[in-house]
């Protein structure tokens, strides 16, 4: 997608073909800067600290980092490491053990020698597969929201926009090229239906004042920051027509495991009768598991995200300010899981579907047979 005009993705192959650029997104929405990771622990860092995140991105780039450690290590000890190193970065999305274990599977096919370029080209295959996903995804969501508008009259009714509240960036940041929650809206916009975006701000890590508002400025769609206790009072008042979000971990029955704070907003669009859709590619999909409250590892952040802010001065500097009452004891949960029955439909690269098994074997038949 577009920053200032010229298209970029979130991650791609470095021109000297040992090593990949990646946009540092800590570093946004007041710097854009690109990083170039050329180890096994450089891509393990920027996972864990957040340089890439989403869960789609972070299966490429653990993808990425498994090819740059057969580089320094190509035995068969040496995947296992990597393996190990690049799983523990992050414990919630399910696209980075499962970019991992296909990787990782390909790898000792071959032998040591081969395994760097390997690697290096079957993540390059999962970043192109993710790019073709969601832009699946995207004409399979921009149909809701074109029908939304034409139930609000069309032009006819004054084009007045569809509102899609959406929370966390599950924009094109989050994947490679796209998104996922944010694909229906580029989707939409760039067939002229007119679209607003409600974005939550997204505490603590700030990922839809931060890094949604920056994508959607970049391209063009109207938009507004919204704190993220604001969504239910606009629901209410019937300024929502849709909430759309991403999935780090969807379970076999429909269960959908995104940013915390997701479940609060589904529970405000059930008692409204808002529309909610999770958007997320087969990537996401943990057929392993079926009770997403019980069952999906929720991550547990620094409470450092909850104390402190960073944030740009009015002389352009920076700093990172305490606000929270010192001494007091913090917790981060990153995640929470808003279960099937509050979901209205999950988007995917293959079409729109219930949020329950049979919706989701439905889409994918194949599954059903390795149940
Ligand atoms: O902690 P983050 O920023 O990696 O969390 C990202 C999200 O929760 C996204 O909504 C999710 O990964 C879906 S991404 C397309």
């Amino acid at each position: 997608m577009n920053i200032d005009g010229q298209p970029y993705r979130t991650i791609f192959p470095d021109p000297d073909g040992v090593s990949v650029q990646v946009i540092d997104q800590t570093r946004l929405p007041f710097a854009f800067e690109l990083k170039r990771l050329a180890t096994l622990d450089e891509a393990a860092v920027a996972i864990r600290t957040m340089i890439v995140r989403g869960a789609p991105l972070i299966g490429v780039t653990a993808a990425y980092g498994l090819a740059l450690a057969m580089r320094a290590d190509a035995s068969h000890d040496g995947i296992d490491r990597a393996v190990a190193t690049l799983a523990a970065t992050r414990p919630t999305a399910v696209n980075l053990r499962w970019a991992l274990d296909r990787v990782a599977a390909n790898l000792r096919q071959v032998a040591p020698d081969e395994r760097f370029d390997r690697a290096f080209a079957e993540a390059g295959r999962i970043a192109e597969e993710d790019v073709a996903s969601c832009r699946a995804i995207g004409a399979h969501g921009g149909r809701i929201i074109a029908d939304l508008h034409k139930a609000k009259g069309g032009a006819k009714g004054g084009d007045k926009p569809v509102t899609v509240l959406t929370h966390c960036n599950a924009g094109w940041l989050a994947t490679v090229d796209w998104g996922t929650a944010l694909a229906p809206v580029y989707a939409a916009h760039e067939q002229g239906v007119p679209v607003h975006v409600l974005v939550d701000e997204t505490r603590p890590r700030s990922q839809g004042a931060a890094l949604t508002a920056f994508e959607l400025h970049g391209h063009g769609v109207p938009h507004t920051v919204i704190a993220d206790n604001a969504g239910g009072h606009l629901m209410q008042h019937g300024q929502v027509d849709l909430c759309i979000v991403g999935s780090d971990r969807t379970t076999a029955r429909g269960d959908v495991c995104n940013k915390i704070g997701t479940y609060l907003k589904a529970l405000a669009a059930h008692d409204t009768g808002v529309p909610f859709y999770a958007a997320l590619p087969f990537s996401t999909i943990d057929w392993t598991l079926q009770d997403g409250v019980t069952e999906i590892p929720i991550e547990e952040r620094d409470g450092r995200e909850v104390t402190h802010m960073t944030g740009r001065l009015a002389d352009g500097g920076f700093a990172t300010i305490e606000v929270v009452s010192p001494g007091s004891p913090v917790a981060n949960p990153a995640f929470d899981v808003t279960p099937a029955r509050l979901v209205t439909g999950i988007i995917t690269e293959r079409g729109v579907c219930d949020a329950s098994a049979e919706g989701l074997y439905g889409l994918y038949p194949e599954r059903r047979k390795a149940a």
